[in-house]
């Protein structure tokens, strides 16, 4: 479980962004965190992979306080994609997961094969695997995005977080990524933090959803407890219908206030 204690972050002097926010994630579970634009999200995502330090509060991993360990060392629990990812130019796919192994550089030789094992399910978890002999910058938006996940699979951690891992992407692609999520979650028994944009997939591949505007934490549950008409409209300022058909719920958008 990662759990989050009266945590505050600031990027200015002047004002605290986030104020004593706290929160859980459960253990291999898909939690999705949900809101505007610049409301939070990547800053609670970094906040997590320890790109970012909060302010004062503290970030568990199970019994361990984050704030505590070295980078390395957290780097074997979880991994991250950023909603930007960069890449040498000339790079191939392979080269491009084996980067995910860096955490491992004093390896014997026996975990060379171990390196090698790891980069080879990453790549097939992926779906990836005929195309690892590419350069990275021929490929496709999907493709590439599929990559970095590959990446991070290879670091080989129980967390896995991911900030919004379909955009630029069409609908066919966003769904493929999904499923790619949904199997690492399944079979690998990954714990997944995403961020999502789109209601719908939100509810669809999450067993949780996180709701955040201006920094706030505004509602945290299944999607059936927190997905309501009155919470679509405060936080996105968008009016619409919840249609609720046996167990599954749906969000159609009218427009905006
Ligand atoms: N490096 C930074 N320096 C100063 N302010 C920042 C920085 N990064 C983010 N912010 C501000 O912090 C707030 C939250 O940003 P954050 O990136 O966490 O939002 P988000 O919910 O991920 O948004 P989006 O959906 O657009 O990705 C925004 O007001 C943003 O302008
Ligand atoms: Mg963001």
């Amino acid at each position: 479980m990662i759990k989050l204690e009266n945590i505050s972050f600031s990027y200015n002097k002047k004002q605290e962004f986030i104020k004593d926010l706290s929160l859980e994630f459960k253990s291999g579970e898909i939690t999705t965190i949900l809101g505007p634009n610049g409301s939070g999200k990547s800053t609670l995502l970094h906040m997590i992979s320890t790109y970012l330090k909060p302010k004062s509060g503290k970030i568990y991993l199970g019994d361990k306080d984050l704030g505590k360990l070295k980078q390395k060392e957290i780097a074997k629990y979880i991994s991250c994609v950023y909603q930007e990812n960069e890449s040498p130019d000339d790079i191939t796919v392979r080269d491009l997961v084996a980067f995910g192994r860096t955490i491992y550089p004093n390896v014997k030789k026996e975990d060379k094969e171990e390196n090698e094992k790891m980069i080879d399910f990453a790549l097939k978890a992926t779906g990836i695997d005929e195309i690892q002999n590419k350069k990275v910058v021929n490929l496709s938006g999907g493709q590439k995005q599929r990559a970095f996940i590959a990446m991070s699979l290879a670091q080989n951690t129980d967390v896995l977080l991911l900030d919004e891992p379909t955009t630029y992407l069409d609908i066919y692609h966003q769904i493929e990524i999904l499923e790619v999520v949904k199997t690492l979650n399944e079979k690998y028994n990954i714990t997944i933090i995403m961020v999502l944009h789109d209601l719908n997939q939100a509810i669809n591949y999450s067993h949780n959803i996180v709701i955040m505007k201006n920094g706030k934490l505004i509602k945290q549950g299944k999607s059936e407890q927190v997905m309501d008409e009155g919470t679509i409209k405060d936080v996105y300022n968008v009016t619409g219908y919840i249609h609720k058909q046996d167990e599954e719920v749906y969000f159609i958008p009218k427009q905006i206030c």
